[in-house]
């Protein structure tokens, strides 16, 4: 399997990009780190990660204005071919913008068991609490400052006597442990079949009058009382693959397909030539392209008063 590209955005010492860093080593990582970036140029992080011999980029913000900033953070990402960002002490607000085009793909690592208390000086809001525990969460993020489904916490146990810089040192262990763990269920969840099928589901079931329903043992999209357009393949006659194998529009198209992309297309066994296999499990799916072709298939076998009704109403 190829490991997913995660680029880490830090702002100074970057000890979680380090324990992300150190974790990706090891061969069963899932992830590797392809960009390690700063909107510090001086920032302690960069030097550790050139020393490992990764890609780093330090850009100052100052004098620029957030969207602007945000963009040149974006192009460097997009050309280490990062697939997630991963931030990491990144002291910047984010614009809408930026957050738009990692959504979903982005995480954070914060020094507390959220919800409670987002934002800075969590350590001491904690002991000023009277909380018996704090610790650090990871979370998707989202428009909001520390918001966002949270995918994994770990409770750190407040000692007495316990100061915000000690309390702190003793969550950052945790930090380090949780972020890598976390990050790894993250990209391995994207590539499993129940995340794949409840992708593909989720598209195909948007088509107008479809419903599943299991065939050959795999489960299937079709028109209700209709004709299926929708195979979900995952390891069928033990071939290992995951895919969604939909109707071509005609026959040549199948041999084209595959001719010109054979590592995303196949020929399904016992389908004949007029469908094909797209495989789903690299990582880097394009959903749009499975949304279109799951539409055009259904289109081939959509009953004509359906279709109609549909090109009627795309018209307005
Ligand atoms: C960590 O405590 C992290 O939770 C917070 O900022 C700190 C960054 O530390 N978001 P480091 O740069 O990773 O050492």
């Amino acid at each position: 399997m190829t490991k997913a590209k995660v680029a880490v955005l830090i702002s100074g010492r970057g000890s979680n990009m380090a324990a992300l860093l150190y974790a990706a080593k090891a061969q069963d990582c899932p992830y590797e780190i392809v960009l390690v970036a700063a909107n510090d140029p001086a920032a302690p992080g960069l030097t550790l990660a050139a020393a490992e011999g990764i890609a780093t980029f330090g850009h100052s913000h100052v004098g620029m204005k957030r969207a602007e900033f945000d963009a040149i953070i974006d192009a460097e990402l997009r050309k280490a071919g990062a697939q997630y960002v991963a931030l990491a002490g990144y002291m910047r607000l984010l614009s809408p913008g930026f957050v738009a085009q990692w959504d979903n793909r982005m995480l954070n690592i914060h020094p507390s068991l959220l919800p409670k208390y987002k934002g800075l000086d969590t350590h001491q809001k904690a002991l000023d609490a009277g909380d018996t525990h704090a610790g650090c969460s990871v979370h998707i993020v989202t428009a909001a400052l520390d918001d966002g489904p949270v995918l994994g916490q770990t409770p750190v146990a407040i000692l007495p006597g316990d100061t915000a810089d000690t309390l702190a040192a003793r969550i950052l262990i945790a930090e380090h442990q949780l972020y890598s763990r976390t990050l790894a269920d993250f990209v391995m969840r994207e590539r499993s079949p129940q995340w794949l099928l409840a992708q593909v589901r989720a598209h195909a079931l948007a088509l107008p009058q479809a419903d599943e329903t299991i065939s050959h043992g795999m489960p299937c999209f079709g028109i209700t009382k209709g004709k299926k357009f929708a195979y979900f393949s995952h390891d069928h006659h033990g071939d290992g693959v995951i895919a969604v194998i939909v109707k071509t529009t005609a026959p040549e198209e199948q041999a084209m397909l595959i001719e010109r992309d054979p590592d995303l297309y196949y020929r399904p066994a016992y389908f004949g030539n007029d469908w094909v296999g797209i495989r789903l499990a690299g990582g880097d799916t394009d959903w749009d392209l499975i949304a279109q072709r799951l539409a055009q298939s259904w289109r081939e076998v959509a009953p004509r008063k359906l279709t109609s009704l549909i090109d009627a109403a795309d018209e307005f």
